[in-house]
């Protein structure tokens, strides 16, 4: 567009941003961020950008900048402070270069005290995705107190309502939609990771998207440890959305000749509401992010629920053998395994079989897995140590912690610092060993405590920087793995849902998305989840009734509907089960199987009701094939409607039940489709799964 203005085009949206003023105080502006413009157009926008008003009081444009800093006329959200050499604050950047590679593009400014700082922009699919580059070119160390990826601009509408999924252990992604509070509204985790209390994401729209209609602007972080996303909303009218790794408080020492790189914040625009931006995400997590996003996922035995502790080769075997005949594919020995682990007291960090419970190793154990024609996984959480353990009798410095300060354990453990080279390189040796030694196809990799005395005590001045490096630590072992072993295959586990983010889902193929295994909680975690989160990732387990947690009592029928929408597994003592359970459960199993591609790769349509509450269903359609997944937790308390309404059909093609019944999809989408579920009388959990294929059109 010229040599200060710049477009990132997608299929159906445009991100215009340029130079306000050339000089030394250079503004890299957002000026557009809405339906995609003909080319010829793009310049248009630049043209009518508000100038900036220069008053005592008054410059309402500083939150317009692609990454605000604090320095100069600027009293919004920082996305950049630093501290220079004598405690100088104000950053004073200067335009020096833009370098236009094929999709991707860097806008270089440069502080006359010696900061490079890049700003990338790129597209991949219909997301933008934005991150920052620093590096001190200076004779002096700089620190940095925030260095956010990078800020967005919600354009001007009449009005702006936000949505984002809060929540706690067993509670995780919650949806909450409110009006955006004049101010500035601040999300964020503390704990090292993810966390189970907030999702780094953030949608915003007019106040008046539905799930099918209306535009709406979403930031997603790409992060797996501490961040902080703040939306402001300033009494003028503008709303900007910063975004970036790590909370308030630590700061990060830059040396003269070193660079910090930050994670990608991500933009995506859609028109289509709610649903259509989760659609669009999740494409994104397809063709950009996940490692094997096309791989069926299959289902899985998790022996957590059935044993918990008391972990033992024979008791697996038998597991094993009931898993392999209802139909799954893989089993996997969940923690209990290793080292003394016979409680969670102690043995983390001793990665070893338990010679009283694995007298001949896992081998035998293995062995019979593979035998009864399943793949093997174990669990492991290769970031803790138990205090009462040999390798933290051994190793008391590889933990995070202060010199003279407590070391407080959470349920027993310590964090071992994946900063630390010595740290990363005994793990890839165990876990890299173990994958060899048998054969493993799959870790869960767990993590259970957040940070506490996050210290480095032989990192000085640096030692902050723990809370950047961990996480790039932990997905450096990752990455290693991946490469050693390509078969295998990761799923990342934080006490549940408490690391799930578009950082780990690049090195891991899908999480356990809560420990929380009641169906109807379930129902309302994983609608959350899926608003950024495609099915292929998220692993739902069908456990117990009453459940272990809730001791709410649930029909078979119901917990497996709800776990099959995502990654089926199932978790629950086999040898409690009924022989008519079992045999429900195998044709349950089957029934999967046969639309797992569908699920697992289909568009998402939420078609209706507040799931676990009242009645409601989720749409998966591929290829030609539709399934249909309805639910009724509640007898007659809510009156359902009777029909639900599909989405997303072709209006003029003929889609055909199992029974041979006909429709068109302008029917099913118009009329909707009458659910024996949904029917005013009948009992508490019904739920059913509606197959139809596309037969003509
Ligand atoms: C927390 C996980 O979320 C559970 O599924 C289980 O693996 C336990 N940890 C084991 O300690």
């Amino acid at each position: 567009m010229g040599d200060s203005a710049w477009a990132a085009v997608t299929q159906s949206s445009a991100f215009v941003f340029g130079l306000e003023a050339a000089g030394e105080d250079s503004r890299v502006m957002q000026w557009y961020w809405g339906p995609r413009l003909p080319d010829e157009a793009l310049a248009e926008v630049v043209r009518q950008a508000p100038r900036r008003i220069h008053s005592g009081f008054h410059d309402p444009r500083d939150v317009d900048e692609l990454l605000p800093v604090e320095g100069g006329a600027r009293w919004g959200v920082p996305s950049l402070q630093v501290t220079y050499e004598g405690g100088v604050r104000s950053v004073e950047l200067t335009f020096a270069e833009a370098v236009v590679a094929d999709s991707e593009i860097e806008l270089v400014l440069r502080d006359p005290l010696g900061l490079r700082v890049g700003l990338h922009v790129r597209v991949a699919s219909e997301v933008v995705e934005r991150w920052v580059s620093l590096t001190n070119e200076g004779e002096h160390a700089v620190r940095l107190g925030r260095v956010d990826s990078g800020s967005w601009v919600i354009p001007e509408r009449a009005g702006y309502r936000y949505t984002g999924v809060a929540g706690a252990w067993a509670q995780e992604t919650q949806l909450h939609r409110a009006e955006l509070a004049v101010g500035e509204t601040t999300f964020t985790s503390r704990t090292g990771t993810t966390s189970h209390r907030a999702n780094p994401w953030i949608m915003i729209d007019a106040g008046d998207a539905t799930e099918e209609l209306g535009e709406v602007w979403s930031v997603a972080l790409a992060w797996s440890g501490s961040w902080r996303l703040t939306a402001q909303r300033r009494p003028e009218g503008d709303v900007a959305v910063t975004a970036g790794f790590g909370h308030d408080g630590p700061t990060w020492h830059l040396a003269p000749g070193e660079s910090l790189l930050t994670p990608p914040v991500l933009g995506l625009r859609t028109c289509g509401g709610y649903g259509a931006a989760s659609r669009a995400w999740h494409d994104y997590a397809r063709h950009h992010v996940l490692p094997t996003p096309f791989e069926e996922r299959p289902v899985l035995y998790n022996s957590w629920e059935a044993t918990w502790f008391d972990v033992h080769e024979e008791g697996q075997i038998e597991l094993a053998r009931r898993a392999a005949d209802l139909g799954v594919e893989l089993f996997v020995v969940d923690d209990g395994w290793f080292g003394g682990r016979v409680d969670d007291r102690r043995g983390l960090g001793d990665w070893w079989p338990n010679p009283d419970r694995f007298p001949r190793g896992l081998s035998k154990l293995f062995d019979t897995v593979r035998e009864l024609g399943m793949r093997a996984g174990l669990w492991v959480e290769p970031e803790m140590v138990n205090p009462d353990s040999d390798l933290y009798r051994e190793h008391p410095d590889w933990v995070l912690h202060y010199p003279g300060r407590r070391r407080d354990t959470l349920r027993h453990q310590l964090v071992l610092n994946y900063g630390r080279a010595d740290v990363r390189e005994w793990a890839i040796g165990w876990l890299s060993g173990l994958v060899s030694e048998y054969g493993l196809d799959y870790f869960k990799w767990d993590m259970n405590r957040s940070f506490t005395q996050a210290g480095w005590p032989d990192a000085g001045e640096r030692a902050d920087l723990l809370w950047i490096e961990h996480t790039r630590g932990v997905y450096a072992v990752l990455d290693t793995l991946r490469e050693r072993h390509p078969g295998l295959r990761i799923e990342s586990c934080s006490g549940g849902g408490g690391r799930v983010d578009f950082g780990i889902l690049r090195r891991t193929d899908e999480v356990w998305t809560s420990d929380n295994t009641d169906a109807r909680d379930r129902q309302a975690i994983q609608e959350g989840y899926s608003y950024l989160y495609p099915a292929c990732a998220m692993s739902a387990w069908v456990t117990d009734s009453p459940n272990p947690h809730t001791r709410r009592e649930v029909p078979l029928a119901y917990r497996f509907h709800v776990a099959m929408a995502g990654v089926l597994g199932i978790g629950g003592d086999l040898t409690r089960w009924s022989a008519e359970e079992l045999e429900q459960a195998r044709s349950l199993v089957a029934a999967y199987k046969a639309v797992r591609p569908v699920i697992q790769h289909g568009r998402l349509h939420r078609l209706a009701g507040d799931p676990g509450v009242t009645a409601s269903a989720v749409q998966y359609s591929h290829e030609d094939r539709v399934v249909v997944l309805a639910y009724n937790p509640f007898a007659l308390a809510k009156r359902p409607p009777r029909r639900v309404r599909l989405a997303g059909l072709d209006p003029s093609a003929l889609y055909e039940s199992a029974e041979g019944e006909r429709w068109h999809g302008q029917t099913l989408m118009s009329h909707g489709l009458e659910l024996p579920t949904w029917f005013i009388t009948g009992p508490d959990y019904r739920s059913e799964m509606v197959v139809l294929r596309r037969v003509s059109g």
